[in-house]
Formats: C-alpha cells, sequence, structure tokens
C-alpha cells in the first residue's frame, strides 16, 4: 500500500470569522477521503496561537471547547511552530481573514517550501484588498460599483472633498451609498448611508478596522455568487443567490444569526443570460488577479436592469457542507469529499510546477 499524504489541515485563527472556520475545518475532517489521506488538525485558537494536537482534536468534536488558560499572543506569533512538522507532506489552510487569507500564512509556506492548499502570495494579499480587487477587476472589462477611496491622512486632514456628502452623491451620481473598509470581512464596519448626517459616523466606524476605506455606489438588487475551482485551466460552478429581505442588506447578523431572514438559493432560478454573464465575469476576475486553487466570487444583480456587477472576491470562502461554495459544486457534479481531494491535487501540482521552475536557473 501506497503511504498515505499527510495534511496539515489549519483552522481558527483570530479574525471575526473564528467560528465559522472551525465548523469548516470540523467538516473537511470528517469528509475528507481517508483512504488517501491522513490528518493532522492544527487549531490556532481564537487567542491568536497554535494549541497542541490533543486540543486540536478535541475543538474538532466540540466546536465551543475552549483551552484552559490561554496566552494571549499577538499575530499568531507561534506561528513558526509550523516549521517543526516535517511529517506534514501539505498544508491546508482554512483560516479566513487577517494573517489566513491575505498572504501572510501563504508567505510562511512558501518559506517552509511546502505545498499548500488555496491561493497563493500574489492572489491573497491582492484580493484581501476590495480597492485592488475592484482596479483589476474593471480593468478585465468586469462591470463594477462606482468608488471613491479615502485613505487615513486625507480622512485626518479633514479637507479632501471626499469627506463631503454632497461631494460624494454628484460624483458617484446617487445618494445610496456603502462605506466599507478595503481590508475586512463578514460585513464588519459597513453601513448602508442614505442621507448625510450617517455619513461621517460611517467613515468613522470603517476606518475603525483599516486605514483605507471604499464609499460605493449603492446597487439595488440580489446578491449572485459563483464558485471557481483551478490553477491555470480553472473551472466555474453555477451560480447561487442571496436574497436579502426588502430593505436590508447581507449583515454580520443576516449572515450567521439563526433568526437570519436572507435566503439563499442554489442553484439560483435565474435567466440563462444572468447566470452565463455571471460564470463569465466570474472567470475574467479569478484570472485577472492570478488566483489558483479556489476562490468564490461575488456580484450584485441590480433589478432596474438586470446587470451583473462585481463586488467582491473570496480567496477562502466558507468550506462548512452547507456553504456556497461547495455546495456550488455539489450541483456541478463535484461532491464534498472529492473536491476536498481536488484541492490538495490543485496545491500539489501547483508546487511541483514551481519546483521545476525554479531548477531552470541552477
Ligand atoms: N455597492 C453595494 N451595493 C449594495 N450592497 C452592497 C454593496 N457593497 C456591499 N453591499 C452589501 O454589504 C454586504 C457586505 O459587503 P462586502 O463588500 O461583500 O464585504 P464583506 O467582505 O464584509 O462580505 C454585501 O453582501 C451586500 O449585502
Ligand atoms: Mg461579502
Amino acid at each position: 500500500m501506497t503511504k498515505k499524504t499527510s495534511v496539515g489541515l489549519i483552522f481558527g485563527g483570530n479574525s471575526s470569522e473564528y467560528e465559522v472556520s472551525i465548523v469548516s475545518g470540523h467538516n473537511i475532517y470528517n469528509a475528507i477521503d481517508k483512504e488517501k489521506f491522513e490528518v493532522h488538525p492544527i487549531w490556532i485558537t481564537n487567542e491568536g496561537y497554535i494549541a497542541s494536537e490533543a486540543d486540536a482534536f478535541k475543538v474538532l468534536a466540540d466546536p465551543s471547547y475552549q483551552v484552559e488558560n490561554p496566552h494571549k499572543l499577538a499575530n499568531l506569533s507561534n506561528i513558526s511552530e509550523l516549521a517543526n512538522l516535517p511529517e506534514i507532506d501539505i498544508f491546508f489552510p482554512i483560516v479566513h481573514g487577517n494573517l489566513g487569507e491575505d498572504g501572510v500564512l501563504q508567505g510562511l509556506f512558501r518559506l517552509l517550501n511546502k505545498p499548500f492548499v488555496g491561493d497563493d502570495v500574489l492572489a491573497a494579499a491582492v484580493t484581501m484588498d476590495k480597492d485592488f480587487t475592484k482596479i483589476l477587476a474593471e480593468r478585465a472589462g468586469v462591470p463594477v460599483a462606482k468608488w471613491l477611496t479615502v485613505k487615513r491622512p486625507e480622512y485626518e486632514d479633514g479637507e479632501s472633498p471626499k469627506l463631503d456628502f454632497d461631494y460624494v452623491v454628484k460624483t458617484l451620481g446617487t445618494s445610496n451609498l456603502f462605506v466599507k473598509p478595503s481590508n475586512q470581512g463578514s460585513s464588519v464596519g459597513i453601513s448602508h448611508v442614505q442621507k448625510a448626517a450617517d455619513y461621517a459616523p460611517a467613515l468613522a466606524e470603517a476606518f475603525k478596522y483599516d486605514d483605507k476605506i471604499l464609499v460605493e455606489e449603492g446597487i439595488d438588487g440580489t446578491e449572485v455568487e459563483t464558485a471557481v475551482l483551478g490553477n491555470d485551466r480553472p473551472v466555474v460552478s453555477g451560480v447561487g443567490q442571496i436574497i436579502n429581505k426588502a430593505g436590508t442588506w447581507y449583515t454580520y447578523e443576516n449572515k450567521y444569526a439563526a433568526e437570519s431572514t436572507t435566503k439563499l438559493q442554489i442553484p439560483a432560478d435565474l435567466p440563462t443570460e444572468v447566470v452565463e454573464a455571471t460564470r463569465k465575469y466570474a472567470l475574467k476576475v479569478y484570472q485577472a488577479t492570478e488566483c489558483s486553487g479556489l476562490a468564490r466570487i461575488d456580484f450584485m444583480l441590480r433589478t432596474s436592469d438586470q446587470k451583473v456587477i462585481f463586488n467582491e472576491l473570496n480567496a477562502l470562502p466558507g468550506f462548512t457542507n452547507i456553504s456556497m461554495y461547495p455546495k456550488l459544486f455539489e450541483e456541478a457534479g463535484i461532491p464534498y469529499t472529492e473536491l476536498i481531494t481536488k484541492l490538495i491535487e490543485l496545491g500539489q501540482a501547483r508546487f511541483d510546477h514551481k519546483a521545476k521552475l525554479l531548477h531552470k536557473h541552477d
């Protein structure tokens, strides 16, 4: 019998998406093909440090498990312990948000010269920044909501016309605005602004989370999402739809609370033209941002004219077995267990390819 591939499944992390990551880790652990893979769970607690493997197994069995007396450490400071795991053949990070999804952890894997699942450093870093992602999407010919970027010094010196609601309304052509940090997730720090009095508080809220914020034209409609899988020849799934109750949007509560009024429809019941436009734009954005492995790509579908408008790209989307990304591929004929195998194979293939490229310089 050939030796099983040893997978370092990394989950948790000190971001607002800690809980989702634990559930994703739990589901991947249960579903992974045990004939092919041997899993080493690696748990980053929400205090930001790597717990023991024994504790990692406990949190997989019970997502609410906490270690006693956690050492509070900033910035995943014992993350370099990943260097001391020679038995791991490939890392599978399912850590959302800052440090997990933004290229930092991916940079560590590159330094360790280990294969890993999901996007590489450049794509992970670029797509964590909503401003850069929109610039690349627009350049690739994909429609995006009009937007302005405000940086902290402009905000603090108080003189930029972008701080004036009337100027912004004139520039973006609407008083229906979304204000958001450039680097965040889970709808944290985002406000829907429709009148002058709400603009300054929305800016202040977004600047709590980042030094750069986006003021965007609000799009009235529903949200459509699609999933992409692959390295240089990516495949695109069908489309799912998120329908918020009239007058509401996809807030943190609507994403995660049991009493959410938002409905997910997979696959979306939409005209072929809308589905095909979404899939075509998703592929363009995936390639423009040089993604590999996977990404979930999100759009607004404007009610007035059925136009599909790019919103954001998630390099490490939620991966519980009821999450949009795996569900879309299940619909497309790739069940959850097989999807996990494919992602691991893609990570390995990219690593093998890069190793060959490097040898050319020998
Ligand atoms: N330009 C916009 N028009 C309409 N709704 C928006 C717009 N931008 C964001 N939203 C709403 O806010 C939610 C969160 O924004 P998003 O940019 O996806 O950030 P996050 O990374 O936090 O998910 C979206 O799912 C949508 O409901
Ligand atoms: Mg989003």
